[in-house]
């Protein structure tokens, strides 16, 4: 079985490869290095210690997706890619709708052009909306609030149609929590371009020294500690749950909807302490105000995916930032 890996040199995308591979399929990246480096295919290519299939493209580039199915025999498509900065989504709301809808649009028609049915979407628990209670759950009402999550629930929303006028589709959308942490080897990994918003890769560069203070985005929220409780997934966790996803295609079609999470949390300063414990040092950090749109609490509720998809999230907080810590060290030589 062929895979494409559409953005699968960038974060998760690349990890998902390492698995896949690992599992026997063959796969194929499809990228616009528009937030990745070709230097992390050459990374994943020493990983798993052979050449990868890669194609520079856009996917806004109709005929050179074509071209793409056309040289390759795809029988099944992990769609990563995407713009997925949620500020900047409020700033430019008509890059995201037309990179993220057009993009996959293409992507969708060449697919039922070639008659290539199998789907798995990256899409996010950031299209929930943040009046349900926690857990989330598979069947809560939808309600984004940044034009980011308005892409991902539009695609959601079109993949739904798509397969149900076409009983051949058979497609998964993973609703991702808050993955983190980094490929064992340490030689793939997140990599965001500037300052991080997110609050693992921000700590990680404090940690390298690179950046002086974290800023904890308010502690007067209603939780243990006051800090903000996220679901923290390990990217290699994740990676396993797209190959479960990919292998639950072959027996089913239809649309599914499954969250990809721990269905544990995780505040703010909990993973602080944590990543401290990774690297080995205190990591000075200051109590600032709210960020405007964060939710006090959000988790997942594991249940569909495990039931359906035997998946169940293996690797603690310990581990990710572990992991994440061994990435960061190394990846200050990576020069490309
Ligand atoms: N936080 C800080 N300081 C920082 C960054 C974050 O205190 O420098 C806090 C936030 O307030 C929040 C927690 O750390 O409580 C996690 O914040 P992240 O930005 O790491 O993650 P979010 O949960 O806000 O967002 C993530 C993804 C989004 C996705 C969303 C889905 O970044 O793309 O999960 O719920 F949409």
């Amino acid at each position: 079985m062929k895979i494409l890996l559409t953005g699968g040199a960038g974060f998760i995308g690349s990890h998902t490869a390492t698995v896949l591979i690992e599992k026997g399929y063959e796969i194929v990246i499809l990228d616009d290095f528009s937030n990745s480096k070709p230097g992390a295919v050459a990374r994943l290519e020493q990983i798993v210690g052979r050449e990868i299939a890669l194609e520079h493209v856009d996917l806004c580039e109709k005929t050179a997706v074509e071209d793409v199915f056309s040289r390759h025999k795809i029988d099944c498509v992990l769609h990563f890619a995407g713009l997925k900065a949620v500020g900047e989504s409020v700033e430019k709301p008509l890059l995201y709708y037309e990179n993220n809808l057009v993009g996959t649009l293409n992507l969708l028609h060449v697919m039922a052009d070639m008659g290539v049915k199998k789907f798995v979407f990256s899409s996010s628990a950031t299209v929930y909306d943040s009046r349900n209670p926690v857990p989330f759950m598979e069947e809560h009402s939808i309600g984004p609030v940044n034009p980011y999550g308005w892409t991902k629930s539009m695609i959601e929303q079109i993949l739904l149609d798509l397969s149900a006028s076409d009983p051949e589709w058979a497609v998964t959308l993973l609703r991702y929590f808050n993955p983190i942490g980094a490929h064992p080897s340490g030689l793939i990994g997140e990599d965001p371009q500037g300052i991080p918003n997110n609050l693992v890769p921000y700590v990680a560069k404090v940690a390298a020294g690179q950046l002086a203070t974290i800023h904890i985005w308010g502690d007067d929220y209603d939780t243990p500690d006051g800090t903000g409780v996220r679901d923290y997934i390990h990217v290699m966790d994740l990676a396993r749950g797209h190959l479960l996803a990919v292998e639950y295609l072959k027996t089913h079609k239809g649309c599914k909807v499954f969250n990809l999470g721990t269905g544990k949390g995780y505040s703010v300063k909990e993973v602080i302490s944590a990543y401290e414990k990774a690297c080995g040092k205190s990591l000075p950090a200051q109590i600032d105000a709210r960020r405007a749109g964060d939710l006090a609490t959000v988790y997942a509720n594991v249940d569909l995916a495990e039931k359906e998809l035997g998946f169940t999230a293996e690797l603690g907080i310990e581990q990710m930032c572990a992991d994440s810590w061994n990435w960061q060290k190394k990846s200050l030589v990576f020069d490309e």
